[in-house]
């Protein structure tokens, strides 16, 4: 028996390490960097300073008001939880889902820490569709498995896995999209404090040459091509072309190469024309010539704060994997190895995250031919189809992730889903509907779900919405047989 409530609370609320390893020779010529003496001296104040305000509860609010940027971030607006299923699993999805409101945004413009609302390595790097941390936290604390790995089979920045981590659990995190794959690797990678020394202490030198090449007016160590030219103002692209080489010429190892270049990743859409990560519109912005170099250097000391906090919080030693790997394949996962999976998969039409990663999959040289054939639900497989068409599609694609889940989960192993509904061609396409369609002809059972009404704000969808709110799904399924 089902009990069917509607609950209203107040709460719910990379690096490709570039393999042009040279060091542009005008790039030896002009660097007058720090002696690495000076520089470590540096990053080890940093880190002291660092590790003193975790320690101390007073310093660790402080350091939130300097370091952090409030900004209400819409897609958590919380509203009227609807749900269905046994209470105790309905509870525990309720409890997932009610996430406060994002405090009020301070409304410092050009600041690159966009996600500061998410407590350490979760407010890193902007990243579209995000399973909100208290969400994955939850979710694996309720539904820990006995036996067998956490799987996030689209683990995308990497939320999932790294909270399982932290509570001592073999996670194991896969997604087709290579940028993910290079930042949910950062953000996992155990380091030690002698390494957080060489991130912070290399990304100063890197910052400190492109300010002297900007100074000696050098120019671009290798030719941008339209899309480049049309996207930054020229002095910018001269910075990033600075940072990008001294990144590449970095002999800090893989990975803080990797840690440098997904600082570059974090800031290169503030300092472009694009008006947001998800949006092809170009805006003009006043970009000061050495803001970008600035910008870089204190994304980077921000991310060696996030990855000390998260540090701390880690428990035990258990291992992680993240791979780039197809979730209607799974190649990387044994079979029958997992005993939970929790997951966020594309929304269907909703995204495209190869175009919205365009930009940042250049620049950090990374190939995603393989995510461009085979990403699921995105807006460009779907925005010339008829619903009918996109629904038939939309189970097709459904279907064949299912099977592959069915593949690598140990029998009676959780598997929880977060999905939002989607519109094609003005007309609603209702998650949960469809979800419960394709559950019936896999080897999972439907245990409990609840769903939250969350702003729509694709414009010319907007009317698909008139009747009945888009919601945000949590499906609770089990393995059979
Ligand atoms: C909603 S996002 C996941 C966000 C993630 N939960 C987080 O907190 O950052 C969906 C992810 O699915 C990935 N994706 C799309 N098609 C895929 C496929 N065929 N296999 C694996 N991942 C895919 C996208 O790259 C994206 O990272």
């Amino acid at each position: 028996m089902h009990d069917t409530r509607v609950l209203c609370t107040d709460q719910v609320g990379l690096i490709l390490e570039q393999p042009d390893e040279r060091r542009p020779r005008e790039l030896a010529r002009v660097s007058n960097r720090p002696s690495i003496g000076k520089r470590r001296h540096n990053a080890e104040g940093m880190l002291r300073r660092q590790q003193a305000m975790t320690k101390n509860p007073s310093n660790r609010e402080a350091r939130a008001t300097t370091i952090v940027k409030r900004k209400r971030s819409l897609t958590h607006v919380g509203g009227e939880v609807e749900a269905k299923g046994g209470s105790a699993l309905v509870d525990l999805l309720v409890r997932a889902l009610a996430v406060d409101a994002a405090p009020e945004p301070l409304g410092d413009a050009g600041e690159a820490n966009d996600d500061s609302d998410r407590g350490d390595v979760h407010g890193f790097h902007t990243y579209p569709a995000r399973m909100h941390p208290h969400t994955a936290r939850s979710l694996v604390d309720t539904l820990t498995p006995k036996r067998g790995i956490v799987l996030d089979p689209f683990c995308g920045s990497g939320t999932v896995v790294a909270e399982a981590s932290a509570r001592g659990l073999a996670a194991h995190g896969s997604d087709l999209n290579p940028l993910a794959v290079q930042l949910a690797r950062t953000k996992l990678q155990r380091y030690t404090p002698e390494e957080l020394i060489l991130l912070a202490s290399e990304a100063l030198r890197v910052a400190e040459f492109a300010d002297e090449r900007r100074k000696a007016r050098a120019g671009a160590t290798h030719r941008y091509g339209e899309e480049d030219v049309a996207i930054f103002d020229p002095h910018v692209l001269l910075e990033l072309d600075s940072l990008r080489a001294a990144i590449g010429s970095s002999e800090a190892g893989p990975t803080i190469r990797r840690a440098l270049s997904l600082v570059l990743s974090a800031i290169i859409v503030k300092v472009s024309r694009k008006k947001s990560d998800t949006s092809t519109q170009l805006e003009a912005k006043r970009i000061a010539a050495g803001f970008t170099a600035k910008l870089f250097r204190r994304k980077a000391t921000e991310l060696v704060e996030r990855l000390t906090a998260y540090r701390e919080r880690r428990e035990g030693k258990a291992r992680w994997r993240v791979e780039l790997d197809d979730a209607t394949r799974l190649e990387t996962v044994r079979d029958r190895s997992v005993g939970l999976i929790v997951s966020s998969p594309p929304y269907a039409a909703t995204y495209d995250y190869f175009s919205h990663h365009d930009m940042r999959l250049r620049w950090l040289e990374l190939d995603a031919r393989s995510f461009a054939k085979g990403e699921l639900g995105a807006r460009r497989h779907f925005e010339r189809l008829s619903i009918d068409e996109a629904r038939a599609r939309w189970q097709h694609e459904l279907g064949k992730l299912l099977w592959s889940l069915a593949r690598v989960t140990a029998e009676q192993a959780s598997v929880c889903l977060q999905i939002a509904d989607s519109a094609v061609d003005g007309q609603p396409l209702f998650a949960d509907e469809e979800l419960r369609v394709a559950t019936a002809r896999s080897a999972f059972v439907w245990l409990a779900e609840a769903s939250q009404a969350r702003p729509h704000f694709h414009g010319p969808t907007n009317r698909a919405f008139d009747r009945s709110p888009r919601r945000e799904h949590l499906f609770l399924l089990r393995r059979v047989g």
